[in-house]
This record gives structure tokens, sequence and C-alpha cells, in this order.
């Protein structure tokens, strides 16, 4: 047997930055979630979450295409697809045969097959989901509001994620194997690209353009993962304008409350009982009652496009008419965990001061990523 080189440095750096991205992408995931671990600032990490997953659909992009152009041991054409052969190749695992393989074995070439189909779909399924759900990313010009089939997609997308896990844990598991009981030293053939074959090597004989526009591709991964980390725009809010009035007469003893959270019955019949508000006497003239309570009709919760909106209105029943947000069920819902110590905050004072912890609560965005609750 002589050594013979098997893997080339463009499949190598493939290989292992594909490792790295995909581990990335996971640890970042909502995949924590499971475990109780919320990681503490979302945007940031979701912006490095994104970063590594276009990383790696760059890297599988680049492995289709050496796939038809590379050398002839990264070639589809040489990975091993047959059933038989990999029955053969289980049958002979169990029974502790040694097997050996110049280029992919019969298990690698499908788990190679099945990482590149899956990490793919898991990386476009994200890009849409990003945009249908957060309305950012390349596809955000898909976004219209939010739209209840996203929380679909987001599962879909969570499906593929821990498919492509599945498939991963295999593959190690037969590297493992194949380290240990057989020895045949396919960790740092992935590293020299040098392995002892009987076969003799087949050279490459790659164009200079060809060979450029691969390592260029290859490694430009690391430098769009850097690019989306940093560079990722926190989410604008609705570009609905709020009238100098509004903020005026409503937001003097609290918060200005955006119109989306409530529906137009409730806000009707607020601005007709003002002088007995909560308590307190809110009353204002006849023409600034008008101005205001047509920004709230025409901005309630029924005719905004929020994801919020649409759950507030399905949540109260028909016959209700909530005057108090925080009386909705799935405000109630959604803020059960948080105690009264933390509503006490020097900072947050009430719980009825959504903006201390929804960045953008005045313009009615109450997105994941942009929820904070100070520490003091
Ligand atoms: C004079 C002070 C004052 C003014 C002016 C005022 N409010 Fe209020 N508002 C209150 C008080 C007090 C509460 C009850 C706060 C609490 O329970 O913590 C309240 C509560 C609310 C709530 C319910 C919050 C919740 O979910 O618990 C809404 C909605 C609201 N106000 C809307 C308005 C609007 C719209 C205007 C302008 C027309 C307005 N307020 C003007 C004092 C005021
Ligand atoms: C002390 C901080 C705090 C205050 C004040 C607060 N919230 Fe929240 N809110 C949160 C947190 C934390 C979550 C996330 C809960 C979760 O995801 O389980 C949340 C979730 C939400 C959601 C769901 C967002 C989503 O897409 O999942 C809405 C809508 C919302 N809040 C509206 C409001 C409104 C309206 C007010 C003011 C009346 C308010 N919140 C006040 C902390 C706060």
């Amino acid at each position: 047997m002589n050594e013979i080189k098997v893997w080339d440095l463009q499949t190598r750096i493939f290989h292992w930055s594909l490792v790295v991205f995909v581990l990335c992408t996971l640890v970042t995931a909502d995949i924590l979630r499971f475990f109780g671990i919320d990681l503490v600032n979302k945007d940031a990490w979701l912006a490095f979450h994104i970063g590594t997953g276009v990383a790696v659909g760059i890297l599988l992009a680049f492995r289709i295409f050496w796939g038809f152009f590379g050398p002839h041991y990264s070639r589809f054409s040489s990975l091993r697809l047959s059933l038989k052969e990999l029955v053969g190749y289980f049958d002979a695992v169990i029974k502790n045969i040694r097997t050996n393989h110049t280029g992919h074995n019969p298990a690698a070439s499908w788990s190679a097959l099945c990482i590149i189909i899956i990490g793919m779909l898991a990386v476009i399924s994200g890009v849409v989901v990003f945009s249908l759900d957060e309305g950012r990313g390349i596809l955000r010009s898909l976004y219209i509001g939010f739209h209840p089939l996203a929380d679909n997609l987001k599962l879909l997308h969570l499906g593929l994620a821990y498919a492509l896990l599945a498939v991963i844990i295999g593959h190690v598991c037969g590297v493992l194997n194949e380290t240990f009981r057989h020895k045949t030293g396919i960790i740092p053939a992935m590293i020299t690209g040098k392995k002892l074959s009987d076969e003799v090597e087949i050279p490459f004989s790659g164009s200079a353009p060809l060979t450029m526009v691969s390592i260029v591709w290859v490694l430009s991964p690391f430098v769009a993962a850097l690019y989306f980390t940093v560079s990722m725009e926190t989410k604008q809010p609705s570009n609905m304008v709020i009238p100098v009035i509004y903020k005026k007469e409503c937001g003097s003893c609290h918060m200005a409350f955006p119109p989306n959270v409530l529906p137009m019955k409730s806000w009707q019949v607020m601005m007709a009982n003002l002088q007995d508000h909560f308590g307190d006497d809110a009353s204002i003239d006849d023409s600034s009652n008008r101005e205001i309570e047509a920004f709230l009709v025409k901005n309630s919760a029924e005719h905004s496009l929020e994801e919020a909106s649409l759950k507030f209105i399905r949540s109260i029943s028909k016959d209700n008419t909530p005057l108090r947000i925080t009386e909705i069920p799935y405000w109630k819902e959604k803020h059960k965990l948080i105690s009264q110590a933390t509503y006490q905050r020097g900072t947050i004072k009430s719980r009825i001061n959504c903006v201390a912890c929804h960045k953008w609560s005045e313009y009615g965005s109450f997105e994941d990523s942009d929820i904070r609750i100070p520490r003091e």
C-alpha cells in the first residue's frame, strides 16, 4: 500500500469549516431552550445564528459545485451509493471486519449526501422563516405582516435542524468506529489529505481559474459570517405616525400605548368615558378626543398586521370589551412568569410601562428579539 493524496485542500477546508459553522449554528438556535438555557442577549445571538447559518449555506453550495468540478474523490460520481454496498459495509462493521475504502466508504457517502441535502433545506427554510416571521433578511419583501404559517415553517426549520444533527451523530459514530476499532486513520486523512491505499493516485488537473474560484469560495463563509453577525439591523418598527396630540394627552400619566393592542370597541368605550379613567379624570376637549379616537380606531388590533395584534384579538372572547391590555388572556399568559418585584424595579415602575421591556412598543412592535428586562 502506498500513501496517496485523496482529499484536496478545498475539500478539507470545506469539511472542517462546516464542522465549526454547523456547531455554532446549532448551539445558538432555539434548541438550547429545550434545556432551559435562555440566551440573555437574544438579538446578538440571533445575528450570530444568521451569520453562521449563511456560512453553512455558502459552504454547502460550494460542496455541490465541487461535487461536479472537483478532483476525483470529491466528485459525487465517486460516492458509493448502492444499497448493497451499504448493507455490506454495516455487515462488516458488525462482524468487526476491517474494510478499506480510498474515498468515501458507503456509510460516509450517504452521510455526505444527507448532510448536503438536509443542511441545504435547513438553510433555505431558515431564510424563509427569518423573512416571514421577522420581516428581515434577503426575502423580507415577502413580509406583508405577521403570517400564521410562519409558526409551522419554524417547526419545519427546527425539524430539519434535528434531522441534520441526527445524521451528524451517525457520521461521528462511524468515524469513531473506524478510528478506534479499525484504526484506518481517517481523521488524520481529513487533515493531511493523504491515505494508505492500493489505488494509484489520481492527479487533479483543475485550471488556475477553477482553483482560484474554489479557494475564494470555500474561504468566503468566514467573511460572510462576520459580516452578517456585525451588520444585522434590528427590525424597523412599523412606520405608523403617532400624532403629537396623542403623545401629549395620553402619554403624560403613563406611556402612550400603541393602538394595536386593543380592539376598536375598547378604544371607543374608553374615549367615551375619559372623565372616569381608571379612577382618574383624563377628560379632554371634544375635537382632541375625536382626533385621538380616529387614530386609535384606524390602528386598532383588528387593523394591524402585527403578530401580537392577531394573538390579542384571538384570545379575547366575543362578548368581552377589555379596557385593560393587561387583562387580555394572551397578555397574562405571556407575562405570567414575571414577578411583582420585577415590575417594581426603578426603570420599570409598573407592568403597564411596556416600553421599559419592549423597545419598539410605542410603535406596536413586540418582537422577541427586542425584549430586554432591565436589571434594576
Ligand atoms: C390623568 C392621568 C391619565 C391620563 C391623562 C390618561 N390616563 Fe390612561 N390610565 C391612567 C391610570 C391611573 C391608569 C391605570 C394604571 C394602572 O392600573 O396601573 C390608566 C390606564 C390606562 C390603560 C389600561 C392599561 C392596562 O392595560 O392596565 C389604557 C389602555 C389607557 N390608560 C389609555 C389611555 C388613553 C388612550 C389616554 C388618552 C386619551 C389616557 N390613558 C390618558 C391615567 C391616565
Ligand atoms: C418587565 C418587563 C415587561 C413589561 C413591563 C411588559 N412586558 Fe411584554 N413581555 C415581556 C417578556 C419577558 C416577554 C416574553 C415572554 C415569553 O416569550 O415567554 C413579553 C412578551 C410580550 C408579548 C409577546 C411577544 C411575542 O411575540 O412573543 C407581547 C405582545 C407583550 N409582551 C406585550 C406587552 C405589553 C402590551 C405591555 C404593556 C402593557 C408589556 N408587554 C409589558 C416583558 C415585559
